[in-house]
């Protein structure tokens, strides 16, 4: 019994670990990064969704009143990529996009690590959401 246990345990142990190795890239972001978007943000998004991503005409995009925490981040991107900044719709750079991701995902609690956001790692890490899970 204990064997089986042990047996058991062990074999959760390996597959655990093969989840992390196997895992896709993760959609992480910097703090400069971050940085950058929200610049970016201030500049082609804060008159309609606040300084304080309060919402004013658009929505609020964080804060507790907000919907975003819901999506995935590779959905809030598509989102925002495709119909953002309203009445200009896929006016700005890719780079700026993710940057402004980055800095959404930043005011969503979600921690900053060594690696940039790219439209890549969104693509990839589908599972990751702006909850922050
Ligand atoms: C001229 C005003 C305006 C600007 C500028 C603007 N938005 Fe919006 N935004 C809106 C409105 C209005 C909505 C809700 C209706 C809609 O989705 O079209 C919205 C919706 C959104 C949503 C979906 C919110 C949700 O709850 O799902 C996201 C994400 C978003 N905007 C991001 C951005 C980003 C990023 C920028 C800057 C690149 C931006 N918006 C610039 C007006 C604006």
């Amino acid at each position: 019994m204990t064997l089986r246990i042990a047996t058991v345990t062990a074999g959760l142990l390996v597959l655990a670990a093969s989840a992390l190795s196997a895992a896709p890239p993760h959609a992480s972001y910097t703090p400069d990064q971050a940085w950058r978007g929200r610049l970016d943000y201030y500049r082609s998004c804060a008159e309609c969704h606040g300084g304080a991503l309060e919402g004013v005409f658009g929505p609020a995009l964080a804060g507790g009143d907000d919907n975003l925490k819901y999506q995935s981040v590779k959905d809030v991107y598509t989102y925002a990529a495709a119909h953002m900044p309203h009445g200009d719709p896929e006016s700005l750079p890719e780079g700026e996009y993710v940057d402004i991701m980055a800095f959404l995902m930043q005011a969503h609690g979600i921690r900053a690590g060594s690696r940039e956001l790219t439209k890549t790692t969104i693509d990839a890490d589908a599972p990751a959401t702006m909850g922050g899970k």
